[in-house]
């Protein structure tokens, strides 16, 4: 379904990657992609690559196995954001990871629907 992708896009792409530094990033994006509400969300990974590149793994650029799951064969740039302690909706703070990492998502009708794990 397309709301599944428009929700896995919104939630785990951003490139160009945003602006700002580790520091301020993830307060940022977290709360601009609307991840903050009605709880702040405790766990996101960002991928810093142009959505064609993550729909292909799904379509010949990944392993895949299991029921809908494929490992993609290339590396991106990610960013993780933890939730801090003390946060609360209205004022999330997070902490920021960056990687360079093969990624595992879920698949449905050869289009990414679920970030499952990095690699
Ligand atoms: C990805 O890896 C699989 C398994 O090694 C391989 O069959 C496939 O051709 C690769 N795809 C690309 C686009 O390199």
């Amino acid at each position: 379904k397309d709301s599944d992708l428009g929700r896995f896009l919104n939630r785990h792409v951003d490139f160009p990657k945003s602006s700002g530094n580790n520091r301020v990033y993830c307060n940022r994006i977290m709360q601009r992609r609307g991840l903050t509400r009605p709880v702040c969300k405790t766990f996101n990974t960002f991928i810093h690559a142009p959505t064609g590149q993550i729909q292909a793994i799904c379509r010949g650029a990944g392993r895949c196995h299991g029921r809908n799951f494929c490992d993609s064969n290339a590396s991106f740039r990610l960013t993780t954001c933890q939730v801090r302690p003390g946060s609360r909706p209205g004022r999330c703070i997070y902490r920021a990871r960056v990687q360079t990492r093969r990624i595992r998502v879920a698949c449905t009708q050869r289009l990414p629907v679920h970030f499952e794990r990095i690699l």
